[in-house]
């Protein structure tokens, strides 16, 4: 008989479900892949019937669900809220509703909306985060950082591990916050909360560091792993706004309406918010290194997301061996909780070694694809038994400098595309960033776009010595190539290695583009039109294709290029250009 575990991540910012049989995983995905919703918080059922479809069970085969965050705990946390004695009226009304929203929510939710009668394990957040990484990471024992926005009470929490579970030792509690001091100085800057914060850290390359004294008089490093926010600068518990106006004095001008200009100014605060999050991570990893003795880490928690910040603790930091969970960010909680449940019911630590790979969402097969085509009239190129000649079809419009779709296996779960769903173009052509924004992505001009390389090739191209399967940190460009697409401002990239044995059909790509062109390095992004989730199914890959005009889709066995979809669609026009949100400078929704 097996043991099968549902992990489940939900109402806050990213729903999802894994499967964890007999202590190693079989498959998760986020809610918003499914529901097309981004960001989707609610609780994921599409998600969970995934799972057990993948894992061909039905519901009294599920032995366990996992929840990753305790809601009892969120609730007394969400009640001292209400009871700040500066809370606006409005900030008052919605934290009633989020109480209301959390009360009783989960269990109901799960034993009504899943239809679940069986056990549920309730982990508190951050070790569901501590856990979502240290038992993914194949380490006898490590230390343990969890950094993320909030979870019940905790923000930050530092712990060990081994043979004996985990052990978190200290942490720092709300309203103290790293997350949040980078989410508010994010909406300062114009950008959309949650998700704006990728951009202020690729923003911030073009700054210089001007503005430390006044972003570091936002926080006040103590002893060991503490620091406490100096709440003067921010609103996020008394009114709907992350920032206080004291902060807009601090600087001196306003806060930047987003979509506008950004101006130098804007690159320095970029530069000087990383530039002390980084000092105070590798601190407080110091700190940890000297309490554990370990020689290996172990990341999770949204901010573990900063891959600069990761790379600079990699280099200087204490620590030999890092391990950064890949869905480090809430969704990945599943994968924590679902582990923990694990040991709670066996007693023993889940057999999942480190994860070397991250392809564990829904898979379709050629037939599925074939399907589409013939219901949508798209004259599709079949290679189905031809890999060989798919590839060498694919590289030819590579090299001629046309964007693929490239759809291949089981997609990826966490936030980054690695060659399942991606867009795929020629690194060496500089007109490939403005052409892939304006016919795709739509985003800002600044943002660099990451490299794939194949593994044994990386360190001829990237000042990178060890695999780099998940793109979360950053290298400095070495290539004797000139890299001009995926090369940021400061000369750094976000790389990925890619293995043979974790995605043979784009490993096979990459040596194929090497062998034609002397380039084993394809520009990467993810497979989606901006504001949009990653494309899932065939028809989200044909749907996006036919919406972005990007040149060819490759899905599965079968080539699409432009001229082969149905000239009614073809005419149709590009959708317009999305504003950003305008929303930027709202406190976290569903705090
Ligand atoms: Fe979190």
């Amino acid at each position: 008989m097996s043991l099968n575990i549902l992990g489940i991540s939900a109402h806050y910012h990213d729903a999802a479900c894994c499967l964890l049989r007999d202590g190693e995983l079989v498959c998760a995905v986020e809610e918003e892949r499914l529901s097309r919703v981004k960001h989707d918080p609610r609780l994921p059922w599409r998600a969970f019937r995934f799972c057990l479809e993948q894992g061909g069970i039905t519901l009294p085969e599920v032995d366990c669900v996992a929840y990753y965050e305790d809601p009892a705990k969120k609730l007394a946390r969400q009640i001292w809220m209400g009871l700040q004695p500066g809370s606006s009226p409005e900030a008052r009304r919605k934290i009633h509703g989020r109480i209301a929203a959390t009360l009783g929510r989960v269990e109901r939710e799960i034993r009504e909306g899943l239809g679940y009668e069986g056990r549920i394990e309730i982990l508190d957040h951050h070790l569901a985060h501590a856990a979502s990484s240290f038992y993914y990471s194949g380490f006898d024992d490590a230390a343990i950082l969890t950094v993320d926005g909030v979870g019940e009470w905790a923000t930050t929490t530092f712990g060990r591990a081994g043979g004996r579970g985990i052990e978190l030792f200290e942490e720092v509690r709300f309203p103290n916050s790293l997350g949040f001091l980078y989410s508010a100085v994010t909406a300062y800057l114009g950008f959309e909360v949650n998700e704006g914060e990728y951009k202020v850290m690729g923003l911030a390359p073009y700054g210089k560091p001007r503005y430390i004294d006044q972003i570091r008089s936002l926080v006040t490093l103590g002893e060991e792993g503490q620091y406490r926010l100096n709440l003067e600068y921010f609103d996020f518990l008394e009114q709907e706004r992350m920032f206080s106006d004291r902060l807009v004095a601090l600087f001196g001008i306003p806060p930047r309406p987003a979509e506008s200009e950004l101006l130098p100014f804007h690159h320095d605060v970029a530069r000087s918010l990383q530039w002390v999050l980084e000092e105070i991570l590798l601190e407080k990893v110091r700190f940890l290194h000297g309490k554990t003795g370990s020689r290996n880490l172990c990341m999770a928690g949204g901010v573990a997301l900063n891959c600069v910040a990761n790379a600079r603790i990699l280099r200087e930091g204490p620590f030999s061996d890092l391990f950064i969970q890949p869905a480090a960010g809430d969704a990945g909680g599943c994968l924590g909780a679902a582990a923990v449940a694990h040991v709670r019911l066996t007693g023993e630590r889940p057999r999942q070694g480190r994860l070397d790979h991250m392809y564990w969402g829904p898979g379709y097969s050629s037939r599925d694809v074939a399907e589409l085509l013939a219901a949508t009239s798209c004259r599709g190129l079949d290679f189905r038994g031809r890999t060989g000649e798919l590839i060498e079809a694919t590289v030819d419009r590579l090299a001629e400098g046309k964007i693929i779709g490239w759809f291949q296996g089981r997609m990826e779960f966490g936030p980054r595309a690695l060659g399942a769903r991606s867009i795929l173009a020629d690194p060496r052509r500089p007109e490939m960033r403005d052409r892939i924004n304006a016919l795709v992505k739509m985003r800002e001009a600044f943002r660099p776009f990451a490299p794939a390389v194949l593994a044994e090739r990386a360190a001829a191209h990237f000042d990178l010595d060890h695999r780099s399967p998940f793109m979360l940190e950053t290298s400095q460009v070495i290539s004797p190539l000139d890299l001009p697409a995926v090369t940021h401002v400061d000369g750094s990239a976000r790389v990925q290695t890619v293995d043979r044995q974790a995605t043979s059909r784009f490993a096979g790509l990459l040596e194929g583009f090497e062998r034609r062109t002397g380039c084993p390095v394809l520009l990467n992004t993810s497979f989606n039109m901006r504001g949009e989730p990653i494309v899932c199914t065939p028809a989200d890959a044909l749907l996006c294709f036919v919406h972005s005009q990007i040149d060819t889709l490759v899905v599965e066995d079968f080539l699409l290029d432009r001229e082969q979809v149905p000239s009614r669609w073809r005419e149709l026009s590009p959708p317009p250009r999305r504003p950003e949100a305008a929303i930027s400078h709202q406190v976290y929704t569903l705090l």
